[in-house]
Formats: structure tokens, sequence, C-alpha cells
């Protein structure tokens, strides 16, 4: 018997790239081992590697759709005969884009930071992808702000500790469901929201070309969360489902005092909030699907309201007829209130 193939030498070799791993370089990065001999073994073996061309897909579509942003605002400029914000949306513009503005920041570092830490090849790929999409993002966003002059205020202590804690977050799995899950979720329905609400007709169409990269940031978390997830400890999945929870919490209190400011821009604060549940809801089933989950089985360590209490949050932060609201109601919206003024003080 060949010791190098037998029994003894596969556990020889896999002690061997066991050892190796944080080592540079990461030799198994170019091991055909499996590849070679997937041909011979199950369809789950073929499913993985379905799976993971996908997801290094996202890098190659990050490459053939890559836009110019200068040239992109550049057009857009001149198509609309210059940028044009209304006096009285300036304001509320700018409390949402600097949440935008420094988010586009922080998911640059946290894309890059994945791109060195996440230890798989397709996953490295899509993250690199990733920064090179947030970069664009964030250049052409402030150059957007700047030729506007629309005034930022500085971030406000609760959104300012949700991005700070996912930049500093112990493990990729927090960074990758922070940021690809929670973050990048909101931002594309405020995108779209905004863009919907038609507030400046430059930024209506340069918000539709950020809004198809960030599909795809979604997509990472998407496809590679709950495979990071499957290496994660009991303990590890705890303290992440509490990070989630914490950060989920924090834009909501954030959001309390974002009201104003999507009155101003008219965008409607309940529907902003429906369409993150749906893209959420939508999130949690894709990566069931990935995760190859059956019906009413979830997924550990991350973060998720039932659909009925995700619901009956909405009713309670934004009902749909204000007026009617009971006398509890408005008593329980007050101390929220309170208690979220409370918080940016001890944040501040
Ligand atoms: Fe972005
Ligand atoms: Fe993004």
């Amino acid at each position: 018997m060949n010791v190098a193939t037998g029994p003894l030498g596969r556990s020889l070799t896999s002690r061997l790239r066991r050892d190796r791993r944080g080592a540079f370089p990461p030799y198994e990065m170019i091991d055909q081992h499996d590849r070679e001999h997937s041909e011979l073994l199950d369809e789950s073996v073929r499913a993985a590697e379905e799976k993971s061309r996908k997801l290094e897909r996202l890098y190659h579509n990050t490459t053939t759709h890559a836009w110019d942003g200068k040239k992109v605002l550049q057009s857009l400029v001149e198509k609309h005969g210059g940028i044009h914000v209304p006096p009285d949306k300036r304001e509320a513009l700018g409390h949402t884009f600097t949440v935008i503005l420094w988010g586009e920041l922080a998911a640059w570092n946290v894309a890059a930071d994945l791109a060195r830490a996440l230890p798989d090849v397709d996953a490295k790929l899509a993250a690199t992808g990733q920064a090179f999409d947030e970069a664009r993002h964030f250049y052409v966003l402030r150059d957007y702000l700047m030729m506007s002059g629309v005034p930022l205020p500085p971030l406000g202590p609760l959104v300012r500790r949700v991005l700070t804690s996912v930049l500093d977050a112990p493990s990729p799995a927090a960074k990758l469901s922070g940021m690809q899950l929670l973050v990048e979720n909101l931002a594309l329905a405020i995108f779209r929201q905004v863009a919907d609400a038609r507030v400046e007709p430059v930024l209506t169409d340069l918000l539709e070309y950020i809004e198809r990269d960030e599909a795809r940031h979604v997509a990472l978390g998407v496809m590679y969360l709950p495979k990071l997830l499957e290496r994660t400890s009991r303990w590890e999945r705890m303290r992440l489902w509490a990070f989630s929870t914490q950060t989920f919490l924090l834009t909501v209190g954030h959001g309390r005092r974002m009201d104003p400011h999507w009155k101003a821009l008219g965008v409607n604060h309940r529907g902003l909030a429906l369409h993150s549940f749906r893209l959420h809801q939508q999130m949690m089933r894709q990566m069931k699907e990935v995760a190859d989950k059956r019906p009413g089985e979830s997924i550990r360590g991350v973060y998720g309201l039932s659909s009925k209490q995700h619901q009956q949050l909405i009713d309670f932060l934004h009902p749909e007829q204000p007026e009617s609201m009971g006398n509890r109601h408005r008593a329980g919206l007050a101390a929220l209130d309170a208690a979220v003024l409370a918080a940016e003080r001890v944040l501040a």
C-alpha cells in the first residue's frame, strides 16, 4: 500500500494542512486535492462547488459591471443642468447622507478587512470586489455632496456606535453579519425610498447605480455567512446573536431621531421600515436555501425576529394611522424616545 495515499498518508496530509492554516503562504488555496476527487464524491460536494462558483462570480460581476464614478456624476450633472437641492430639503438630506457617506467608508474598510480575514478564496474574491465598489460609492457621494453644498452634520451617537461596532467586530462572522445583513439591508431600503421620493434628479439617478452594486454585497453575506457559521462554536453564535441584536436596536433608536428628516424628504418611514423588513425576510429565506435548511429550521447565530414580531414592531414604531393611536401607544413611543435621547447622551 502506498503510505502517501493510504489512510495514514491522508491523515498526515490533512494534519499538515490544518497546521499550515494561518501561516503564509496559505498553500491550501491552490490545493487541488478536493477538486481532483470531486468527481468521485457525492452530490453534496458538487453542490458545494457550485455554491463556491456563484460566490466567486460576485467578484467577476464587479469587474464586468464596474462604472466610472467621475464620468457618471459628470454626465448626470450635465443631463440635469446642475444639482438643485430644494432649500427646504437640504438639512434633511444632510442628516440622511452623513450616515450614508460614513457608512460607505465603513463598508469599504470592512470589505477590505474581510478580503484579508476570510479563509476561502471565493469569499475573499467577493469581498475584494465589494471593497472596490465601496471605494467608488464613497468618493462619488463625497463629490456629489461637495458639489451640492449640502451641509453634513456629525454622525448621531447611536448610528456612529453601529458603524464602529461593525468595524471593530471581534470576528469575520460578526463583521459579515453586521455589515452585509444589517447595514447593507438598511442602505438598500434607504436608497430605494430616497430615489422614489425624487428629492433631487442627479441624486435619484446616481442612487440607481449604487443600488445595483449593493445587491451583490448582500449576496456575499447570504451565500457565505451560513458556511462561516457552521464553523463557529455555540458560544460564538450566542455572542454573534447578542451583537446583531444590539446593533439592530441601535438602528431602531437612530431611526426615531431620523423621523422629522424623513418627513422633510417626503419619505414614508413606515414604508421604509416595511421595505427593510421584506429585504430581511428575503435574505433569511435565501440563507436557509443556501444552508439547505428544512422549513421551520433557522440559521443559528443570526438575529431574526419572527415575521409576526417584526410586523408588530413596525406597527408600534410607525402605526398606519398615527392620528388614531391610543394613549398607551403614545405613552410607549414617548418612553422610547426618552430612552433614545438618554442613550445618545451616554454614547455622545
Ligand atoms: Fe456601498
Ligand atoms: Fe455595499
